[in-house]
Order: C-alpha cells, then sequence, then structure tokens
C-alpha cells in the first residue's frame, strides 16, 4: 500500500519526504485554505512547492463545480507540474471531466466517493485514483473502512485499473484497516503515519539498550 500524505502544509509534506516513505500527496481547498494560501497565483506557487518536495503525485483539486470549468482549471493545473494529479469530484460533471482528461492521458483522483456506485462511475471513467471518505462515512455511524473493502473488491473481480484511495483517514487505526481492506494507498495526516511507530515495547527494548551501551563504554 502507497503512503500519501494529505496536507497542504509543507513542513509536514517535508518531514513526511525525509522519512523516505512518501509516495505522494493529496491537498483539497479546505487543507490550501488552512496554509492561508490566497489568489490563484499563491496557490499555484504553492502546488508548485510541494511538487518540488515530493516524489509522487500531487492531487490538486479543482474550484469549479460545472464541466466547462473543471476543464479549464484542470487544463491550468496541469501546466504546474508533471507531477499534478487533477482532482474532481464525483458528480456528473465530475465524471465527465474525469473521463476527458484520462482520455487526453492525464491523471485524476476522484473525490468525495461515499458508494460503490459513484465508485463504478470514476473507474469507468478511468480515474487514476478514487477517494472514498472513509472518516466522514463514520462520522455517520457507517463503515469507512467496509466502503474500502467493497470497492478494492469490485476493482479486482472486474479488473479495473483505478486504485482505492482511502481518504479521510483520520487515526493510525485507520491505516491499519485500510492496508486489511486492500486499498492500494491511504492518505494521512503526518500524525497517523508517526503512530505507526508507537510502541511501549520498542521504547522500553531501546532504553536498556542505550543503558547497557552506556555501562560498556564507562
Ligand atoms: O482526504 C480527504 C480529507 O482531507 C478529508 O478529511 O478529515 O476532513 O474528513 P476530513
Amino acid at each position: 500500500m502507497k503512503f500519501f500524505i494529505d496536507t497542504a502544509n509543507l513542513d509536514q509534506i517535508r518531514e513526511a519526504q525525509e522519512l523516505g516513505i512518501l509516495d505522494g500527496v493529496t491537498t483539497n481547498p479546505s487543507l490550501m485554505a488552512k496554509e492561508g494560501v490566497k489568489g490563484k497565483e499563491a496557490i499555484f506557487q504553492h502546488y508548485k512547492a510541494i511538487c518540488d518536495i515530493v516524489d509522487g503525485d500531487v492531487s490538486a483539486e479543482v474550484f469549479a463545480t460545472d464541466y466547462e470549468g473543471m476543464v479549464r482549471e484542470g487544463e491550468e493545473l496541469l501546466k504546474i507540474d508533471p507531477k499534478i494529479t487533477v482532482k474532481l469530484p464525483c458528480t456528473k460533471d465530475g465524471i465527465k471531466a474525469v473521463k476527458y482528461f484520462s482520455d487526453r492521458g492525464e491523471k485524476t483522483n476522484c473525490t468525495l466517493v461515499f458508494s460503490v456506485g459513484q465508485a463504478l462511475l470514476a473507474a469507468k471513467a478511468g480515474a487514476k485514483y478514487v477517494s472514498p471518505f472513509i472518516g466522514r462515512l463514520d462520522d455517520i455511524s457507517s463503515d469507512g473502512v467496509g466502503l474500502v473493502r467493497e470497492i478494492a473488491g469490485v476493482y479486482r473481480y472486474y479488473g479495473y485499473k483505478t486504485m482505492v484511495l482511502a481518504a479521510s483517514v483520520r487515526h493510525t487505526r485507520h491505516i491499519i484497516q485500510c492496508l486489511e481492506a486492500g486499498a492500494d494507498v491511504a492518505t494521512c495526516p503526518l500524525k497517523a503515519i508517526l503512530g505507526l511507530l508507537n510502541h511501549p515495547l520498542t521504547d522500553k527494548g531501546l532504553a536498556t539498550f542505550v543503558s547497557d551501551a552506556n555501562k560498556m563504554m564507562e
């Protein structure tokens, strides 16, 4: 399973990249707004800065909600860097735009996916990634990881190439559940990724090793 980081924060992206485990980045308008980026030029520069840090796909989401607007914006985003993946909402116009870009060999990420039916349309339109939002489904007492498992099963059975990118991952346990459910990618907050390292026996064992090493060097 690939690891993407779900943020537009350059320091966090750099930290994950330096860890050596990062395969890509996903952003959305809310994450970009959180970084205080304002105006088209600054937004484009910020995407470029992200692309310069990471080795891998960088999802940049269109702001438009109509087909023509999505195509226009997507074309502009693609000029920023070859790593850019156009992120499009899973709506009627969004699916048309996914098809437009996939027909031209461009990478797309179909986002805001909450059902197998939506994931099916994204795959048929040729999306490189489909993004089921697992945390938001859990928020309404639904089963986010269950949806990842269902989509992954359907894609494998029918041979769709679209990758299941589990999004709205909220915590470390979600990452393990995504692995078990067959996600191709999990896009995660840095805190959730670093949480994978936490184990009291590692801390305890290391403290003993350090103490014994020090004794030998006295
Ligand atoms: O990857 C989608 C993500 O940014 C949304 O996460 O926590 O707002 O549901 P959240």
